[in-house]
């Protein structure tokens, strides 16, 4: 199977990784991507000639490349262009999240997977890797089949690390709602999503609340500066930017994301102009560094969501309650309380890898998988589900902005 990358930035690069063991089946044929250094060293890897490196997704669509699918790894503003055009044209696709940062958007993309559903016989997923990951399903198959009974309420808690807060959320890419979008869209909209795939049923409710707390101005220590390169306590500061970004492996994820040449005087001067070298206190961060939704789904089950950065791992937990008993889930790991007998048993996953507890792996095969058989119902996130989870996480914003409890399917309506 022929694919073609479009965005060969840091998750773009990561995902085609995961076709790398399964040359047999797919590989990458074509990239597009506009800054040199990137497109050439993604290209280098993939060993594609040069008439499949193109400068943007416009070049790479309108040009001679063939290809059976596309993955869209542009930024979350720029999802909605490149996965219509590719649709249009007859190629399956793989959509990063979120689909786009508004739901009208959304709602287009949808109408033109319907549309090249039924002229091309399209398969179309986007990226919401929990559903596929090891542990995420074997949780799912404990729900379906009734493990501990009925399912009456679970809490879910994405624990995002407190140093990945720092590097995406205050200083990266997703920073700031006008250049990404809303955290619980960008950050959290695959526990949304697996949140009501566990469940199984609509979401009637929500209501959240959260903020942005602890990375202020006001909670700067008194003698930091705005760089943490002329910042007289760097040394001691555990969001130091001259440890993480210079000292640390720069050709590794996060150093790897401030520059694209990874010399040390590249990663310097990336500190010392650029978003990864502000002072975390003092940066143009506004999303939200903590927030939790409540979910009534229809049947009357409850669940809660919580979205931390104040946490040393960065994996998701999670705590179900059935009729007849109780379970832990803590990605890699799930322990079951039968409440009759009060006997435990425990579910050790071992190391399940990177990328979300190994889904991303997962969806990636999964995706191979379901072009190769034109098989849709392979994909659990295609469009139609996830446009439906995407509006769950759109009305709880909007609850926690308006203080209302939403009612989803009116919001939906609206
Ligand atoms: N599903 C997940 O778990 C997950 C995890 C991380 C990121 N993401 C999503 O993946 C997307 C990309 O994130 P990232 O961290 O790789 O960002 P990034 O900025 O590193 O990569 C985006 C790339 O798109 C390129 N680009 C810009 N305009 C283009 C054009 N016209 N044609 C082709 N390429 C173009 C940019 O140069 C850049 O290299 C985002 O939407 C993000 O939310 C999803």
């Amino acid at each position: 199977m022929r694919i073609a990358l479009i965005g060969a930035g840091a998750r773009g690069s990561d995902l085609c990784e995961h076709l790398l063991p399964i040359p047999h089946r797919a590989g990458v044929v074509a990239v597009a991507e506009p800054v040199t250094a990137r497109r050439n060293r993604f290209a280098d890897r993939h060993g594609i000639p040069p008439e499949g490196r193109f400068e943007t997704w416009r070049d790479l669509l309108s040009g001679p490349v063939k290809a059976d699918a596309v993955i869209v790894a542009t930024m979350d503003h720029d999802h909605k262009e490149p996965a219509i055009a590719a649709l249009e044209r007859g190629y399956n696709l793989l959509l990063e999240k979120p689909m786009a940062p508004n739901l009208a958007d959304i709602v287009e993309i949808g109408a033109a997977a319907d549309a090249a559903r039924e002229r091309h016989g399209t398969v179309a997923g986007v990226v919401h890797p929990l559903r596929y990951g090891p542990s995420f399903r074997k949780l799912k198959d404990l729900v379906e089949n009734r493990r501990v009974g009925d399912l009456i309420t679970l809490d879910h808690v994405e624990q995002v690390g407190w140093w990945h807060y720092a590097h995406s959320y205050v200083r990266g890419n997703w920073r700031r709602e006008d250049e990404s979008s809303f955290m619980l869209l960008t950050k959290s909209c695959h526990d949304i999503d697996y949140l009501c795939y566990l469940v199984g049923k609509p979401v009637k409710r929500v209501s959240s609340f959260g903020g942005l707390s602890f990375f202020r101005r006001e909670n700067a220590p008194a003698a930091s500066t705005d760089r943490c390169i002329e910042c007289p306590i760097e040394p001691e500061c555990e969001y130091s930017a001259v440890r993480w970004y210079v000292a640390a492996d720069r050709e590794q994820w996060p150093a790897a994301v401030v520059a694209d040449d990874h010399s040390r005087e590249a990663h310097l001067n990336a500190i010392a102009t650029g978003p990864f070298g502000r002072c975390v206190w003092k940066s143009d961060n506004d999303v939200v560094d903590h927030q939790v939704v409540n979910l009534e789904f229809e049947g009357g089950v409850t669940a809660t969501f919580t979205m931390t950065a104040f946490t040393q791992r960065m994996a998701r937990r999670s705590r179900l309650h059935g009729t007849r008993g109780e379970i832990d889930f803590y990605q890699d790991g799930i322990q079951i309380r039968d409440f009759g007998n009060n006997v435990t048993e425990t579910i050790d996953f071992g190391d399940l890898g990177g990328g979300h507890g190994g889904s991303d792996y997962h969806i990636v095969e999964r995706f191979v998988r379901a072009v190769a058989e034109n098989n849709q119902e392979l994909i659990t996130t295609g469009i139609p589900e996830s446009i439906s989870t995407h509006t769950v996480t759109f009305a709880a914003e909007h609850a926690r902005l308006t203080g209302q409890v939403v009612d989803v399917q009116a919001f939906a309506g609206g």
